[in-house]
């Protein structure tokens, strides 16, 4: 837990290498929580403008420090896996997410990116249309034939739940249409109108039902009923915006299009207009900002597209979101409130992280309670470089303080009011021992952090990593949950992971043991050890992610076993770069994906000898399944090395990079014996004559083009 909020006050611009990596680690943490939390659970831990806020700082440190973006970076995620209950749809074209702008600039820079990678000028004229980003849930809905077929949620982006039966309820939502395609998908949001919301809390408070917290969860909620006719009681609107898979174009232009799709009866919203630049679009922000309040449903931004459908094509996607379209998000807000205490939280690495409690108070409709304080410098007014934060001024148990939702990191406390700060108030003394274990608590030069030096004997630590084991995408056993982890933890079960996996036979009958503990009955005690052994076979991935080492995520750790392909050959390979030089350190940073940090932290673990141990006590209760190697074999260039030189014709140097990388490329910057094939254009020198030297296959851009097709 203490990871997360330990290095998150520190602006990007200020961040150390290892507090880049630290705080990437600590964002990609919170916003799987978040994303979690949101998409399959409809329960947000979080407001909109906080993830929003967290996103961008990812995106920040991950563009400073190229390097140290993670395997599973949070800018690769949309999303979250489909909720059970519902059939699973594998959507034919993926449903993405929008990256996200906050200020006017970064709509300008937006424009200049997209101008940028068409190889357009400032001055060549470049349209986009401007709508309300309607904050509710998304929807695909399939057309064959001019009758719905099938209606899905996003989910993780590529499959969604199957919710037909209750889309089929939406007024909005026309059974069939007149003109279309043979195929096409209309993708649009699902919303509850403010009276329609209101109305329904108060029917469901008389019943003593459940009420919701905002009308995007009543939405939510009320669209993923397992029962359709609970689906149709509720008032669901629907506005069309965007569509998937289509059997022909329908128009050369958004506009065009999303004019077709009200020609087949959707509804789409009335605020789209089509605007000749970021002024135009910055002016048509302002005017829906104006109408916020009284449009009668919820808004949280504005989405810009490029107008041109061809442009749009040619722009593509980035992982997880188009480069032809941004959503402009409206600002985040401010309260005031007492801080009641600061308590410090110890993390499955050994951060200690302060984290405020505060007396609850609503900021935009979200009731928040807790604040993270970073680490010992902010509390005390000082960012990692000593300068003055806050004026210097710092924060004490009683004052009253000033919560922030957005911007950098939220909720956080961006200011106090010394008018009000209490007689006795007095300074925040940070400790310099573990207050799980006791051990020394020591901050390593030009680390904001604090850390615990107990390693496996601190409590904090021990349950941390355990939980961490146990977690969905770990071991994800049944039924063992971060709860019964600590009550294990606490009674002496548990102690490390390998005790996981002998806990039945320590115990005689283990079923017996646990049965009798309170919370636990026959079947809930056998059910766990079935679910215990199941696990005892477990994929190289799964338990790289497990062991918890700092800064190797779950996709690293896909990376990681692909590399390897078994626990025999990591091991190995681990032993032969624990000084990190020589050949197995080479191939280990060489992994795609891989930074030295990481690789660092990966060779360090299994360096150490208690850490070692323990590692080996659990292996030797598991039979890991050896991962195997990704298939290639679709792509010409997968896996292969290209350097692109010279001047390219019919697409700029990003988006010939970009398309490579989406065939499974590498694409470097200059030629080595390493490279595997060079797209020279008119004006190649250097990087041409030292690729004819290592006699490696160059091609001109048609030559490239014609390789790898249309793709
Ligand atoms: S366009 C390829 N337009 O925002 C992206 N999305 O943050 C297509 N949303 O998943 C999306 N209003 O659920 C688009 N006018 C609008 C929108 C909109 C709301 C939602 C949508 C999307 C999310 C992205």
């Amino acid at each position: 837990m203490a990871d997360q909020v330990d290095t998150s006050q520190i602006d990007v611009d200020a961040l150390t290498q290892a507090q880049a990596e630290a705080e990437l680690a600590r964002l990609a943490e919170r916003l799987g929580t978040a994303n979690t939390a949101y998409h399959a659970e409809d329960a947000p831990v979080m407001p909109d403008a906080e993830y929003d806020a967290l996103k961008r700082r990812n995106a920040a440190i991950e563009a400073r420090f190229t390097d140290l973006k993670r395997a599973d970076s949070p800018t690769e995620q949309v999303g979250a896996a489909p909720a059970s209950g519902f059939g699973k749809v594998t959507h034919a074209v993926s449903m993405l997410s929008l990256a996200n702008a906050f200020t006017d600039e970064d709509v300008r820079e937006f424009d200049t990116s997209v101008r940028k990678y068409l190889g357009l000028g400032a001055d060549d004229p470049l349209a986009y249309t401007a709508e309300p980003k309607i904050d509710g849930l998304s929807l695909s809905l399939r057309y064959e034939g001019g009758h719905l077929v099938q209606a899905a949620t996003r989910g993780d982006g590529s499959v969604g739940e199957n919710v037909t039966a209750n889309a089929r309820t939406i007024e909005d939502i026309p059974e069939e249409i007149a003109g279309a395609p043979e195929v096409l998908e209309v993708r649009g949001e699902v919303y509850m109108s403010h009276a329609d919301f209101a109305a329904l809390n108060t029917r469901q408070e008389e019943r003593g039902g459940k009420t919701f917290a905002n009308p995007r969860n009543a939405a939510a909620g009320s669209l993923r009923q397992l029962d359709p006719e609970i689906t149709r009681a509720r008032p669901l609107k629907f506005f069309a915006y965007a569509w998937g898979d289509v059997s022909a174009p329908l128009a050369d232009t958004q506009a065009g299009a999303i004019q077709r799709l009200a020609d087949f009866g959707f509804s789409v919203n009335p605020l789209t207009r089509r605007c000749d630049g970021p002024d135009e679009m910055t002016a048509h922000y302002a005017k829906i900002e104006s109408q916020r309040a009284t449009l009668g449903y919820d808004i949280d931004g504005v989405v810009y597209k490029v107008d041109d459908l061809a442009l749009q094509k040619r722009l593509g996607f980035r992982s997880t979101t188009p480069r032809w379209a941004t959503a402009h998000k409206f600002p985040a807000e401010l309260a005031w409130t007492r801080l009641e205490s600061i308590d410090i939280q110890v993390g499955r690495t050994g951060a200690l992280s302060p984290v405020a409690r505060l007396t609850p108070v609503t900021v935009g409709g979200v009731v928040v309670s807790n604040a993270t304080l970073h680490n010992e410098d902010y509390i005390q007014g000082r960012d990692s470089k000593g300068q003055q934060i806050r004026d210097g001024k710092d924060i004490r148990v009683g004052d009253w303080v000033q919560v922030y939702r957005a911007g950098d990191v939220i909720p956080k406390i961006a200011d106090v009011d010394l008018s009000k700060r209490p007689d006795d108030a007095t300074a925040f003394e940070f400790p310099h021992s573990c207050p799980e274990c006791g051990s020394d608590a020591v901050r390593e030069p030009g680390d904001a952090v604090r850390r615990c030096t107990g390693g496996l004997i601190c409590p904090a630590q021990a349950v941390e990593k355990l939980k961490h084991l146990v977690s969905r995408a770990a071991f994800d056993i049944d039924g063992l949950g971060a709860k019964q982890v600590e009550q294990f933890y606490a009674d002496g079960w548990i102690a490390e992971p390998a005790d996981i996996f002998t806990l039945q036979d320590r115990y005689g009958s283990g079923v017996q043991q646990l049965k009798n503990r309170e919370g636990w009955g026959d079947k809930s005690a056998k059910a766990l050890f079935a679910a215990i052994e199941d696990k005892r076979s477990i994929p190289l991935a799964r338990l790289i992610f497990g062991l918890g080492i700092r800064h190797v995520g779950e996709a690293a750790s896909g990376l990681i076993a692909r590399h390897y392909g078994s626990w025999d050959a990591l091991s190995t390979a681990m032993e032969e770069a624990r000084d990190c030089e020589g050949p197995a350190w080479d191939d280990l940073v060489g992994i795609d994906g891989m930074g030295s940090v990481m690789a660092g932290s990966l060779v360090g673990t299994f360096a150490q000898p208690a850490e070692r141990a323990s590692i080996d006590r659990l292996v030797d209760q598991l039979t890991v399944q050896e991962a195997v190697q990704a298939d290639t074999s679709t792509s010409p260039v997968a896996g292969k090395t290209v350097v692109f030189t010279g001047t390219l014709e019919k697409m700029t140097r990003a988006e010939a990079k970009a398309r490579a990388e989406r065939l499974g490329a590498k694409v470097s910057g200059s030629v080595s014996a390493k490279t595997d094939l060079l797209v020279a254009g008119p004006g190649a020198g250097s990087k041409a004559k030292k690729a004819a030297e290592l006699g490696i296959e160059t091609l001109d851009e048609d030559g490239w083009l014609a390789l790898i097709g249309t793709a």
